[in-house]
This record gives structure tokens, C-alpha cells and sequence, in this order.
């Protein structure tokens, strides 16, 4: 499986790994024919990158860091209990979020078992789904970042599960902010991002007053814009004023927003997003959290087209854990020729680095597939 852009996608290539909708239902199955009306309709629907099939790289297992009927089902419930919230007046919110509670802490412990077993570093991208909803996608994404880099950073059980719960419940402001302004594609007009910049403090009036959710959450609504140089909101906190899950979270919620599917902006690379996080490192973002972060997440995903120091090109085959730079890359050019495929362990040859990476597709590969 290869991992390319839409854009260069030639007519007739299949479909590597299935796509759903927010549903569960699947949209196109995995092996479906690409045609020039379907993926024009992916990019309508903001989908950047797909894995289709490719001889080279056809033995190349990709697996979902979590299993697609676990990502359906916890869209769907935050999606439920964010809409009541929507819909409802102040005073049942206590009742919405303590019966939600108990279902997210069920939720992340779940989420926590399976981050905690895989052996794999998490790749969001390889989870394709088209959304009605963003904000309930983003809230689960982020709820699995946070939560990888807890693991990394060894807190201990309780706090992983404050720190998921404040993750899941980081952005339940926003439900108190007009649609049309959240959706809105082009830039916001200051007014406009005034009413946005409240969801912070919103999430967390909503959060504090609920018996059975701990405080610290409602400080996670509160404190995931702040950053380190006390440049962000609402309270322009700095350093060890935001708490250690404030400055998880504002890792979290930055790299899943600027790597994800949107359709009025281009979805970055994983390796695109790390490097915002590094050039805001010390700065914007806590240096111990961004490393912890490198190490958690797939930086080159499987399936990906590398090119390396040495002009070697290859793709992506497997991951070494803990060591999200060095992939094991499978050889398929050297000078521009090809060769026989062969598995490089970049864990190995230390001097070799990753310098390029490629979506784009030379069909003459995969044409006779
Ligand atoms: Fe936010």
C-alpha cells in the first residue's frame, strides 16, 4: 500500500484501505477502481492523501491505531453529548456531562488499553473517514495524542485519565459558538474570532461546576490555547503558569488541526506538523512535550514515498519503536533507476537521513497491477 496525493492519483488505481463516513458506513471499499469523479469527490471532501494498491508495497501491512468500530463508536458518543449540550440550557448541563462522563472514562480506558498494547507508533493518517462533525473527530484525535504522549511521559494511571477526559472535553466551548462561524472557511474578522476565542473560557464554566468531573478538566478547556511564552488565551499564562495537561494539550490540539482532513485548506504531513511544533519548541510549546510527542507518534507513516540523504528512494514499510525518525524504509530506486526491492533499517544506518518526502505517484509502477 502507498500512501499519495488525490491530486495525483492516475485514473484506474485502487483503493488500498476502505473510507467511512462519520457514520461507520463505508463509502468506497478498499480495492474500489479510482475514477476521475470519485476523486474529485475526495478532494471536494478535503481528503489529501489516500493509500492505494502498488505492486512494490503490496505485502506492506498498514494498521489503524485504533479499530475503525472503536473510532465510530466514540465519535458518536461525543458527538451525542456535544449536541445536547448545544441544545440545551445551563442548567442540564451538569446532568448531560455527568451521564457522558461515565461513558468517556469507559471510553478512555478503552482507548488507553489499546494505545498500551499496540507496539505501533499512533498514525492518525491511515483513519480515513469524511466528517459531518470536525470538532468530534478533532476531540477524539486529540484525546489520542494527548494520551500517547502521557504514556511517553510514564504519568501514572489516574492522571491519564483526567488528562483523556480533559482531552475529549477541550473544545466543548465551541458548542456554544455560532455554526456558520466555526465553519467558516476564510479568515475570521476580528469579532469573529473574539466569539471563537471564548470557547476556552465557555468549556470551562461549563466543566467546573460538574460534581463528578475532576477540576483539572475544566482547566484543560481552559488553558489549551495558552502558550509557553505567554502569547495565548484567554489569560496569556506563561511557562509552569499552564498546567502540564494545558501544554499537552495545546501540542495535541495544533498538530491534529493542521494535519487533518479540512476542506478549505491542504492537510499538512505528519512530518510537515512536527516541524510547527519544533519551531515553536521552547517558545510556544513545552520542549519535554514536543519530544515526548516525536517519540509517540508515526512522523513518516508506512506507505509513505521517502527520499534519502544518500538520493536512495524507497517507501515507508515499518516503524521503529520510539524511534519515529528512523523508519525501516523498502528500497526501490537508487540514481534513479530501479532496482530490486530491498528493506533498509534507518535504526542502523545512523548517517542516513529521511530529506525529502513524495506523494506523488509515478504510475508507470502500479499501472500493470
Ligand atoms: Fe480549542
Amino acid at each position: 500500500m502507498r500512501l499519495v496525493a488525490t491530486t495525483s492519483v492516475d485514473e484506474g488505481a485502487l483503493l488500498g484501505k476502505a473510507i467511512y463516513n462519520d457514520q461507520g458506513l463505508i463509502l468506497l471499499n478498499a480495492g474500489a477502481r479510482l475514477e476521475g469523479r470519485i476523486l474529485n469527490r475526495l478532494l471536494d471532501f478535503g481528503i489529501d492523501y489516500i493509500y492505494i494498491k502498488d505492486p512494490d508495497t503490496d505485502d506492506i501491512i498498514l494498521t489503524n491505531s485504533i479499530s475503525d468500530e472503536l473510532r465510530v463508536n466514540a465519535i458518536m458518543t461525543i458527538g451525542e453529548t456535544f449536541k445536547q449540550i448545544q441544545l440545551d440550557t445551563k442548567i442540564s448541563h451538569s446532568f448531560v456531562l455527568e451521564k457522558s462522563a461515565r461513558k468517556f472514562k469507559k471510553l478512555i480506558s478503552v482507548l488507553l488499553d489499546e494505545l498500551q498494547r499496540s507496539k505501533e507508533l499512533l498514525n492518525l493518517l491511515s483513519d480515513v473517514f469524511i466528517h459531518d462533525h470536525y470538532i468530534f473527530s478533532h476531540s477524539l484525535n486529540v484525546t489520542l495524542y494527548a494520551l500517547a504522549i502521557g504514556i511517553e511521559m510514564k504519568l501514572p494511571p489516574k492522571e491519564l485519565e483526567q488528562l483523556g477526559l480533559g482531552a475529549i472535553l477541550h473544545d466543548v466551548g465551541k458548542m456554544k459558538v455560532p455554526e456558520d462561524i466555526l465553519a467558516k472557511p476564510g479568515k475570521l474578522t476580528a469579532e469573529e474570532f473574539k466569539i471563537i476565542k471564548a470557547h476556552a473560557e465557555d468549556g470551562f464554566q461549563i466543566l467546573r461546576n460538574i460534581p463528578t468531573v475532576p477540576l483539572i478538566v475544566a482547566h484543560c478547556a481552559y488553558q489549551h490555547h495558552e502558550r509557553l511564552n505567554g502569547s495565548g488565551y484567554p489569560r496569556g499564562l506563561k511557562g509552569d503558569e499552564i498546567h502540564l495537561f494545558g501544554r499537552i494539550l495545546g501540542v495535541a490540539d495544533v498538530f491534529d488541526a493542521v494535519t487533518s482532513n479540512r476542506v478549505y485548506r491542504p492537510a499538512m504531513l505528519p512530518h510537515e506538523g512536527l516541524e510547527i511544533l519544533y519551531s515553536g519548541s521552547g517558545n510556544l510549546f513545552d520542549p519535554m512535550v514536543v519530544d515526548a510527542f516525536r517519540r509517540a507518534v508515526a512522523i513518516y507513516p508506512i506507505g509513505l514515498t521517502v527520499i534519502l540523504s544518500d538520493g536512495r528512494k524507497g517507501v515507508v514499510s515499518a516503524q521503529n519503536p520510539g524511534l519515529s525518525e528512523r523508519p525501516i524504509v523498502r528500497i526501490l530506486e537508487e540514481d534513479g533507476r530501479r532496482v530490486v526491492p530491498y528493506e533498509l533499517d534507518l535504526k542502523v544506518y545512523l548517517s542516513l537521513m529521511i530529506v525529502n518526502c513524495d506523494t506523488i505517484i509515478k504510475y508507470e509502477y502500479a499501472n500493470n497491477y
